[in-house]
């Protein structure tokens, strides 16, 4: 489909998470990794398969997305929830409410509880098991991640609000130290604070409020979750995870949805969404990328809806389908 823009794209697939394991005993495998580093932008599957809930924690197929992100340094994960016009009454919250929304979130993604040592289960008192994890972040790990969410503020509404749990946590305390600190260098972006528990409140209660969402591991993977059933569906949603240098890893933020695996009737809008964030954000065709969200706002306009987001009416079509109505209005 991308023929017609001619982009000189060189596309090798490889396999991770359950199909790693099934390959090479690894949800990971080395050959995939390489290939990851070697490539300027990663387009990533869903994983997550019941199949493999049995498997020791290495083993599972989420240790994939975590090994790849660590490994590749991929710290700072877009998400940004929009709805689209014709999908304002899918959302479960009022039209009113939704309409128009446009909220992006900065996640962090290589630090917190997630990768934080120690961390594991270990017998105390010699009598019962405790589990335990470390939520710990750098100076310099808050202060880029923070410099991304402000340049993203910058280009937007230049509204940016931080959220974090400061009231109790002391990693918060230092991030909204650091977070103030690197305020100083936009003066235009409007910065505020909110804890993580009135954000999620917040959030549907008005989240028209909201431009740019700056936060942690934790709380952005909850408050991404959160955000992006105001848009109606969760497949509908691309993300970026990005370096330093802006090579970067796509996917959707939905998972694998194992309960309709194989149907033909999953929602691809949100990975061909991630593959227009791909084109903009690493391969610098931001013109190909604007190619492919029209195309997929006119199928919407024009009425093809999968299963996810039928209840806004329209004509029902699957997996297959969508992505030729797609393709075709590129
Ligand atoms: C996400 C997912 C992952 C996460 C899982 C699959 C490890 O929920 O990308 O939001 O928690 O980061
Ligand atoms: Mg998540």
């Amino acid at each position: 489909m991308l023929a017609r823009l001619e982009l000189p794209l060189e596309i090798t697939q490889a396999p991770v998470g359950g199909a790693g394991y099934e390959a090479s005993g690894k949800p990971l495998p080395d050959a995939t990794l390489s290939l990851a580093r070697d490539a300027d932008a990663i387009l990533f599957g869903a994983v997550g398969d019941p199949r493999f809930d049995a498997l020791e924690r290495s083993l599972r197929p989420e240790q994939a997305i975590l090994g790849l992100r660590k490994a590749l340094g991929l710290f700072a994960n877009l998400r940004p929830a929009q709805v689209h016009p014709e999908l304002v009454s899918a959302s479960a919250l009022r039209p009113e409410i939704v309409a128009g929304l446009d909220i992006l979130i900065v996640r962090e993604l290589t630090g917190d509880i997630y990768f934080g040592e120690p961390k594991g289960i270990r017998v105390v008192d010699g009598a019962e098991r405790e589990g335990f994890d470390t939520m710990r972040y750098r100076e310099s790990e808050v202060r880029r991640i923070a410099r991304v969410a402000f340049e993203a503020a910058r280009n937007r509404r230049r509204k940016l609000c931080s959220v974090d749990k400061a009231n109790v946590l002391e990693t918060s305390q230092l991030w909204r130290e650091v977070v103030v600190l690197e305020a100083k260098a936009y003066p235009e972006v409007e910065l505020q604070h909110m804890y993580v528990d009135n954000c999620a409140m917040q959030l549907v209660r008005d989240p028209k409020q909201f431009d740019v969402i700056l936060t942690g591991n934790l709380f952005g993977d909850i408050l991404s979750d959160e955000a992006s059933m105001l848009t109606g569906s969760i497949g509908m949603l691309p993300s970026a995870s990005l370096d330093a240098r802006g090579k970067g890893l796509y996917e959707p933020i939905h998972g694998s949805a194992p309960d309709i695996a194989g149907r033909g009737i999953a929602n691809p809008l949100a990975t061909i969404l991630s593959a227009a964030m791909m084109l903009r954000h690493s391969l610098g065709q931001p013109e190909a990328a604007a190619r492919i969200e029209r195309a997929v706002a006119q199928a919407l306009r024009e009425g093809y809806r999968t299963a996810d987001i039928h209840s806004a009416g329209g004509r029902r079509v699957g997996t297959e389908e969508m992505g030729e109505a797609v393709a075709a209005r590129l």
